[in-house]
């Protein structure tokens, strides 16, 4: 039993020095001209990234990324227009036309190890305004697209995080499972969330393919009326907190009454 342990123990130590390749597949990455873009590094959560080097696709080196550092900036093109958040992962800002393209990230982990990570960044317009859409807790809410819209609909949430792909046929492709089966694809394309509750409020991107363009960004914000959102929760505590306080002390009073 203890050397079936200690082989065990071997085979678990070997593993931490095989190199990882990948730490993820090629990312489409959507971003808006003029807004800002994150390209978020992912590695296995016990993994700690000790740097990251940030190659273009003409394999200029544009920056090196450490966490909780500020990113060191190797590219003119981007003086003023990156910064990194906290796990390295580097944001470009005021996006041009000329950012649209590969970008290779070489993750280098403290464990000596080493992956890479594909951005591919397309440069999109914005397809229109923003719709709001609103719904009751346990309702349904539509994220309409007009049928002038061809191909797949990539859908974010929050913004730049893909969680499915509808078609115009009504075929639905879902990464993730925070949505277990509330999804429902349209003949157009559309979605629906089904069974809402407060945490499906908040900002959802439709990424769209027009018939004579390129890809244009659809933003959706969606209201769910009778949630708790934190603020009214916080109140409604603080209330009742009052309350309780306020019978207490009626209480108390009352007791000193009795007690004269
Ligand atoms: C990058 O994205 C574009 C637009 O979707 C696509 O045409 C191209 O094939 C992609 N390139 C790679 C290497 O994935
Ligand atoms: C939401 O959609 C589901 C599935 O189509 C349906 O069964 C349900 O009745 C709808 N709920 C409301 C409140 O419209």
């Amino acid at each position: 039993m203890k050397s079936l342990l200690c082989w065990l123990l071997i085979l678990l130590r070997l593993q931490c020095f095989l190199p990882t390749k990948f730490c993820e597949e090629t990312g489409q990455v959507f971003a808006v001209f003029g807004e800002e873009v994150t390209l978020r590094v992912s590695v296995a959560e016990e993994q700690e990234i000790r740097k990251i080097l940030w190659v273009s696709s003409r394999g200029v080196l544009i920056a090196t990324s450490y966490p909780g550092r500020p990113v060191e900036i190797r590219e003119d093109f981007y003086a003023n227009r990156l910064t990194a958040s906290s796990d390295g992962s580097i944001i470009l800002k005021d996006v041009k036309k000329e950012d649209g393209g590969i970008v290779k990230a070489t993750i280098y982990l403290l464990d000596g190890g080493d992956c890479s990570q594909t951005f591919n960044i397309s440069v999109t317009g914005k397809c229109g305004k923003s719709k709001t859409v609103s719904a009751k807790v346990g309702g349904n809410v539509t994220l309409q697209v007009e049928e002038s819209y061809v191909g797949d609909r990539f859908w974010e949430r929050p913004v730049g995080v893909h969680f499915a792909t509808t078609k115009p046929d009504g075929y639905i492709d879902l990464r993730g499972s925070q949505y277990n089966g509330r999804l429902m694809g349209s003949h157009d394309g559309s979605l629906t969330v089904t069974n809402l509750s407060a945490k499906d409020q908040g900002d959802y991107r439709a990424v769209l393919y027009p018939v004579d363009g390129v890809f244009c960004a659809q933003m959706y914000n969606v209201y769910v009326s009778g949630a708790c959102s934190g603020l009214s929760a916080g109140v409604a505590v603080y209330v009742i907190t009052g309350i309780t306080t306020m019978f207490t002390i009626k209480f108390r009073g009352a007791k000193a009454d009795l007690q004269i």
